[in-house]
């Protein structure tokens, strides 16, 4: 039976062309560099990215980790949004591996503010560790996107106090596709990224950590250090060049679908959409119903050939929805009707 899937992004299936790029692709033993297809894959997201140098890495979490520590010194202190991925799903690796002190921030609906990140910077004084690094997430896991005048804004302040700033864009391509602009634009306001191919562009594995040179090398080295040198990768790097040169043009599609379904949604009395936002393709949702009702919600849609995520920790009758290459129009359609049904 097909399920439509709604739980995230990074559900999708590889396509067609990554399965056959894949069975294709030549290999080498990537620890020594000697891999052409990740070779190749590095330096087009480099190019892609407006960086010198790119790392394919096992995932997001890895980039992110292996940046904060090729950017930071164990005992120094970064800073993070409270709600970024970094702090809440990241396992603590920044403080137990990379050695550093997590500042975080609660930013008004999520979005980075630079006078906060100012403020929050320490002073040099014997007591106080010292702040390194400025963590910044686009697209938000809440679905917003943050504009490319306030990463310059923060960029340019952070580097007047000595900062580097890292940005984890695991949907940095939902970010530039939602504000139209080339994903440069966005990438030239940070030291280094990382950017998935495993989720809204559908790839099977992995994410891309982009930077200069020498933060590269140094990268390398930690990437080796956790465990992710991987050997003959090109068969999955293969699949992130299609992903890289075919998938970032139709998120467009999700983005669009997403704010149907939101505004489809939000015609249902008993449930209350926030619409403003819904940036790129994530919608998030109120039912106003019993917690058992929405506790049960999930199980009811499952045996209907939908699988949705459990009502969000802490946030009673809150569902999270994305849309992705494999969900359709007609699929939407079939979430609405059923849910209708049911409701
Ligand atoms: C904003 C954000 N950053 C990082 C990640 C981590 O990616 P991965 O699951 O590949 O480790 C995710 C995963 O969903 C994410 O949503």
């Amino acid at each position: 039976m097909r399920y439509i899937d709604f739980r995230s992004d990074t559900v999708t299936q590889p396509t067609p062309e990554m399965r056959e790029a894949m069975f294709h692709a030549a290999v080498g033993d990537d620890v020594a560099c000697d891999d052409p297809t990740v070779n190749q894959f590095e330096a087009l997201g480099a190019s892609i990215l407006g960086k010198e140098k790119a790392l394919f890495v096992a995932s997001g979490t890895m980039g992110n980790l292996t940046a904060i520590m090729s950017q930071t010194h164990r005992g120094d202190e970064i800073i993070v949004g409270t709600n970024s991925h970094i702090f809440q799903e990241e396992v603590a690796g920044a403080s137990v591996l990379a050695g550093v002190s997590v500042r975080t921030l609660s930013f008004p609906d999520d979005i980075p503010d630079v006078q906060m990140i100012k403020e929050a910077i320490r002073p040099d004084d014997i007591h106080a560790p010292a702040t390194s690094l400025v963590c910044l997430e686009n697209a938000l896991r809440c679905g917003r996107i943050v504009t490319k005048e306030t990463m310059r804004e923060i960029y340019e302040m952070a580097h007047a106090h000595g900062l580097k700033v890292h940005v984890d864009g695991a949907r940095i391509w939902n970010a530039a596709v939602a504000q139209n602009v080339d994903v440069k634009e966005l990438a030239q306001y940070c030291d280094s990224i990382t950017c998935c191919i495993s989720k809204g562009l559908a790839a099977p594995v992995g994410a891309i950590l982009c930077g200069e040179s020498d933060f590269i090398a140094r990268a390398r080295k930690y990437r080796k250090m956790l465990g992710g040198g991987m050997r003959e990768c090109g068969v999955l790097a293969a699949a992130g060049i299609c992903a890289l040169n075919h998938m970032r043009g139709r998120l467009h599609i999700d983005h669009e679908n997403a704010r149907y379904l939101a505004e489809q949604l939000s015609a249902f009395d008993c449930i209350d959409v926030e619409l403003e936002s819904v940036d790129i393709n994530i919608v998030f949702f109120q039912l106003h119903r019993s917690r058992e009702f929405c506790e049960a919600l999930p199980q009811k849609l499952y045996k209907r050939g939908i699988k949705i995520c459990n009502p969000i920790a802490g946030r009673e009758g809150c569902f999270r929805l994305l849309t992705n290459n494999d969900v359709s129009r007609k699929d939407i359609d079939y979430l609405l009707q059923q849910l209708r049904e049911i409701l």
